[in-house]
Order: C-alpha cells, then sequence, then structure tokens
C-alpha cells in the first residue's frame, strides 16, 4: 500500500507539472484529490492492515494528498501570472503607431451667411427670435392678414399637415408670435433665421425646403426711410461698400405699402449672367406692417408703426459663393461642403 501511495504521488506531481492551463489543472485536481480519486481507493483496502500499520498509512495517504495539493497550488499561481502576462503582451499599446486622422469639419455655407447675417443685425441692435417650423394656419396666415380663401394664399403653395397645421412657408409667422408675446409694448426689433417649406417642384432655383430671415421693427414713429436706411447698411456690410439697393412697388397681404428689393450687382450694371443683364438682383421683400397685423398682435397701429422683410439665405449664399445650384446645399455631398472649410 505504501507502495501504491507513492506511486500515485509520483504520477499526480507529475500530471500536474505537466499541465498547461488552468482548466487542465483543476481536472487533476478532482481527479486526485476528490472523494473518489484513487487515493481514497486505496486507502479502503486499510482494512487488511496490522493495528500498528493503520496510522502510519493514514498519515502517509495525508502527506500525498498535502504534497499534490501544494502542487497544485504552486502550479495554479505559475498559470495565472501566466495568463495575465499573455494578455498584457497581447494588449501593448505601440506607441511608435501614428495616430489616428481626426476629421474636422466645417460651417455649411448657409450657417456661413446665415450667421453673418444675423451678427450684422446684432450690431444694429437685434435680437434673435425662433418660431416652429410646423406651424398654424392661424400663423402662417391668418394673423399676417391671409383670411382663408384669400387668393394670395396661392402665392406660397404649402405642405399641409392638417387642416388647421402646415410646415411654414415663411418665416413671417414669427412676426406675429413674437408681436404677441410683446404685449402691445414696442420697441420690437428682431431677426428671425429659419427652415421654410413651400410646395415646389426642385431645380437648380427652387427647393422644396429653404431658409428665410424675417426682421421686424415695430416702435412709434418708424417710416419707410428706416427700412431703406436699414437694408442699405445691410447691404453694403454684406456685399460690399460699392454697392446699392432700389426699392420697387410689390405686394404681401402682411405690409403696406409692400416693396421688392434689389441690391446692385457686381458688374456694376454691365450686365452678366448673374443679373441677367439687368444690373440688379433681388434679394429680398419688405414692407410697412399692415395695420391688420399690429391690431391682431395687440399693438395699437394709431401709436406704433413698423417695418418687416423677408430675405432668403439660399439665394444670398448663391450669390455671395457664385453656386449655381440651390440643391447642392442639401444633398450633403462633402466635396462640396469642403470648399467651405477655413482651416486645412
Ligand atoms: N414672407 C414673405 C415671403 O416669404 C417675405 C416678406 C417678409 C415680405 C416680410 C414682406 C415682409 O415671400
Amino acid at each position: 500500500m505504501e507502495q501504491q501511495l507513492k506511486e500515485l504521488q509520483t504520477e499526480a506531481l507529475a500530471k500536474v507539472e505537466s499541465a498547461e492551463d488552468l482548466k487542465q489543472l483543476n481536472d487533476i485536481r478532482v481527479a486526485y484529490l476528490g472523494k473518489k480519486g484513487p487515493i481514497t481507493e486505496v486507502l479502503k483496502g486499510m482494512g487488511k492492515l496490522s493495528p500498528e500499520e493503520r496510522p502510519k498509512m493514514g498519515a502517509l495517504a495525508n502527506e500525498v494528498r498535502a504534497a499534490v495539493s501544494s502542487a497544485i497550488e504552486t502550479k495554479q499561481a505559475e498559470l495565472e501570472q501566466k495568463a495575465i502576462e499573455e494578455q498584457l503582451a497581447k494588449e501593448t499599446v505601440d506607441v511608435t503607431l501614428p495616430g489616428r486622422q481626426v476629421e474636422m469639419g466645417n460651417a455649411h455655407p448657409l450657417t456661413k451667411v446665415i450667421e453673418e447675417i444675423e451678427d450684422l443685425f446684432i450690431a444694429m441692435g437685434y435680437s434673435i427670435a425662433e418660431g416652429p417650423e410646423v406651424e398654424t394656419d392661424y400663423y402662417n396666415f391668418e394673423a399676417l392678414n391671409l383670411p382663408k380663401g384669400h387668393p394670395a394664399r396661392d402665392m406660397q403653395d404649402s405642405f399641409y399637415i392638417t387642416e388647421e397645421l402646415l410646415l411654414r412657408t415663411h418665416t413671417s409667422p414669427v412676426q406675429a408670435r413674437t408681436m404677441e408675446k410683446y404685449k402691445g409694448q414696442g420697441p420690437v426689433k428682431i431677426i428671425c433665421p429659419g427652415k421654410v417649406y413651400r410646395r415646389d417642384n426642385d431645380d437648380a432655383t427652387h427647393s422644396h425646403q429653404f431658409t428665410q430671415i424675417e426682421g421686424l421693427v415695430v416702435d412709434e414713429n418708424i417710416s419707410m426711410s428706416d427700412l431703406k436706411g436699414t437694408l442699405e447698411v445691410f447691404a453694403k456690410k454684406l456685399f460690399g461698400e460699392d454697392r446699392e439697393i432700389r426699392l420697387r412697388p410689390s405686394f404681401f397681404p402682411f405690409t403696406e405699402p409692400s416693396v421688392e428689393v434689389d441690391v446692385s450687382c457686381m458688374c456694376k450694371g454691365e450686365g452678366c449672367r448673374i443679373c441677367k443683364h439687368t444690373g440688379w438682383i433681388e434679394v429680398l421683400g419688405a414692407g410697412m406692417v399692415h395695420p391688420n397685423v399690429l391690431e391682431m398682435a395687440g399693438f395699437d397701429s394709431k401709436k406704433y408703426t413698423g417695418f418687416a422683410f423677408g430675405m432668403g439665405p439660399d439665394r444670398i449664399a448663391m450669390l455671395k459663393y457664385g453656386i449655381d445650384d440651390i440643391r447642392h446645399f442639401y444633398t450633403d455631398d462633402v466635396r462640396f461642403l469642403r470648399q467651405f472649410a477655413e482651416h486645412e
């Protein structure tokens, strides 16, 4: 029996020594030290031994167990250390590799023009107002002196969501919304940039979604000359000091009188493709706020007057950067967009 136990010890230690991973080692532990293992098996034969030999064999069996289990522990520590080292080796960072290139974005040309126009008006004491793109029929039309069935509604083909809700066709509803907030108390001096929508067929100069910047000034003694002076400053700052503006009579239901505003072309009247040989480029619609619009929004039209204007940054950006197709703004071609990067 002594022989058997010693052999078992040698065999177990050899297996422990050759274990390659923690799983194999655990299998060896279960096989040799478990209740059904060979050591227990050998000890079952104790009954045949003499009473003097039994304690000796018991002690020997314990020694064998202790030797095997301590060998397993040592091996386990060794294998665990090896696993950690292998993982570390796998995860080392090669600091000599080149860094990952960080792609820099740049502002969209429309954003740039809108921000430039915003800065210009902020410098003249205006603040920025906003309104929803999904608008009610009331603010988009009725509050702007365009009652239901008014023929001028056809000037702006609309995307209706329900009878009473639509995608705003212009930023003018923000005029009405802003005036309501001021509760009949001037002065009001705001611009409102935002997206607008019209049921147009897209082509080089039309888009079903585009941008507008609305302007509104309401105070006592505001006159047409204030409008003209403001727009003159705007045109010179944006297009160049040598530019001039021209007002032509027009019609908008929410302004009276109404004008269409042209800026002189950079060809200085010589005639070019951009101004279609007229020397002038139309850039915005404007006028004196209609008394009905003031009254509906809670302003006393005997005390207050105002002017409003609406311009299209898309068109302005096209003129400024020489862009020949409005669809470039909305088709997200990075080759187009990258041309407006200021870095690189
Ligand atoms: N809302 C008008 C349009 O979209 C523009 C405009 C704004 C005209 C303000 C006059 C005053 O065509």
